[in-house]
């Protein structure tokens, strides 16, 4: 499975380029499949969930050409409407793909995706708002097989923000019949670079970023070539490696607006932080003061996929802090590993945790659960006195192209093995 061994205790200096985002090429790369055309897509991060989106587009029929960095596919001769199970049950996510073959094919069947270490993640929402737009499921337990006669536009109204529902929305209606309106739509950034791919394909989608996104089907869709946003995500968890080791850090291919609830977070603690153009400086020293409570939300609020490594840096901070976990039910996984470092957390109920600083953390042998709570682990291990040991490697490199080349060139020291 790998593993990184981080040699702590080294305060960051240097610089480094945040790649391309995972939740936003995710969605892009289903979209691929609606147009029957070819889509040039740079900055596409070579990372596990790609490789295995890849796999999913060539089960479909399309063809896929992939340097590490631009995707080409031809969806010219796709027609697959069966999503294979291995990569449902290995990525969650795939269930992007169904909006897309129900968009281009009317049709789709796919393994039920389960739930996972984080709850359990239900898709009553896409499910729901398939069924408002036409398509009617087969009564089956564990597999989802959909077929609509001509798909529909309809007004839905979500009963929570969901990213997954409202970009499986989206693909569904861009070529429908009418007009599709989504009240409470989700107003991630990922949700804006899928509305920037649809319409460089031709497709009239408007509204995103904001609670109402409006589609109007279009007949069809056009060759295109797009850039993937950077991953925010990324660009936090970078910024967190900078504070917790005091350093002084620079990060490129940042957008300044994707990253404030962190850096206002990080702000609050005591960091200084500046930015110029897509370009963010992070400067910290000294004790980081306690934050009393951090609490995830949907965009704009704090994002749950900061949640794992804000909990290891507030494991170092002078004071008592307080965490709430609200999109996922069972988001703690990192935190009995952090507690081997040396972490006093508490956790309270599933998802509020109480965390009382310490000085320094300590090296240990811990195991990543989850992509995230991994990344955070490594995060600790930069903090910690000693070498650490975070195994089972693979669940980073979901997310992250290289952690541990990007940390090195902030001069950390961290390798693969
Ligand atoms: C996406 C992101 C993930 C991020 C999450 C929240 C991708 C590939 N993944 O996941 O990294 O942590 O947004 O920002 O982009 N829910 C339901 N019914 C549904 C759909 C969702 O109850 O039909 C619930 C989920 O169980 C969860 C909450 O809504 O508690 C948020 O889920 P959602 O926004 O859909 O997250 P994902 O799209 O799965």
């Amino acid at each position: 499975m790998g593993k990184y061994i981080v040699a702590g205790g080294k305060r960051l200096n240097g610089h480094v380029a945040v790649h391309g985002s995972k939740n936003a090429v995710l969605p892009i790369m289903a979209a691929t499949v609606l147009t029957g055309a070819q889509s040039v897509i740079h900055n596409c991060p070579d990372i596990a969930d790609t490789r295995c989106s890849i796999k999913i587009l060539r089960h479909l029929g399309c063809d896929v050409d992939y340097d590490g960095y631009t995707l080409v596919v031809n969806s010219a001769n796709a027609d697959g409407i069966a999503l294979p199970e291995e990569a449902v049950n290995k990525m969650r996510s795939s269930i992007i793909f169904a909006g897309a073959l129900l968009g281009r094919f009317g049709v789709v069947d796919s393994a039920y995706p389960g739930g996972c270490l984080l709850g359990g993640r239900p898709i009553d929402l896409h499910l729901q708002a398939f069924c408002q737009m036409g398509v009617v499921f087969e009564d089956a337990l564990d597999v989802i097989i959909g077929k609509a006669d001509k798909l529909a536009g309809a007004r839905i109204n979500l009963a929570f923000p969901s990213v997954g529902a409202t970009q499986n929305i989206m693909l569904a209606a861009v070529l429908a019949c009418g007009t599709t309106t989504i009240t409470n739509a989700a107003k991630e950034p990922e949700i804006v670079d899928l509305q920037g791919f649809l319409n460089a394909c031709g497709a009239d989608v408007r509204g995103a970023g904001t609670g109402i996104i409006v589609i109007n089907g279009v007949k069809t869709l056009m060759p295109a070539e797009y850039t993937i946003m950077p991953d925010r995500i990324v660009a936090g968890t970078y910024m967190v490696a900078g504070a917790i080791t005091g350093g002084h850090i620079s990060l490129s291919n940042v957008r300044p607006p994707d990253v404030y609830p962190m850096a206002k977070a990080l702000s609050n603690m005591g960091v200084d932080l500046w930015g110029e153009g897509e370009m963010l400086v992070l400067k910290s020293g000294g004790r980081l003061k306690s934050l009393p409570r951090l609490v995830t939300k949907p965009y704009p609020g704090f994002p749950t996929d900061m949640q794992a490594q804000f909990t290891a840096l507030l494991a170092t901070t002078s004071g008592q802090s307080a965490v709430e976990e609200n999109l996922f039910e069972a988001r703690h996984a990192h935190i009995a590993e952090l507690a081997k470092m040396g972490a006093n957390i508490e956790l309270v109920g599933d998802s509020r945790f109480i965390i009382n600083g310490a000085a320094r953390l300590h090296s240990a042998d811990v195991t990543a659960k989850d992509l995230r709570g991994g990344a955070a682990l490594v995060l600790a291990g930069l903090n910690a006195c000693g070498e650490t040991t975070v195994h089972n490697a693979c669940y980073i490199q979901r997310g992250y192209v290289d952690i541990a080349a990007d940390l090195c060139s902030l001069g950390a020291d961290v390798r693969l093995a």
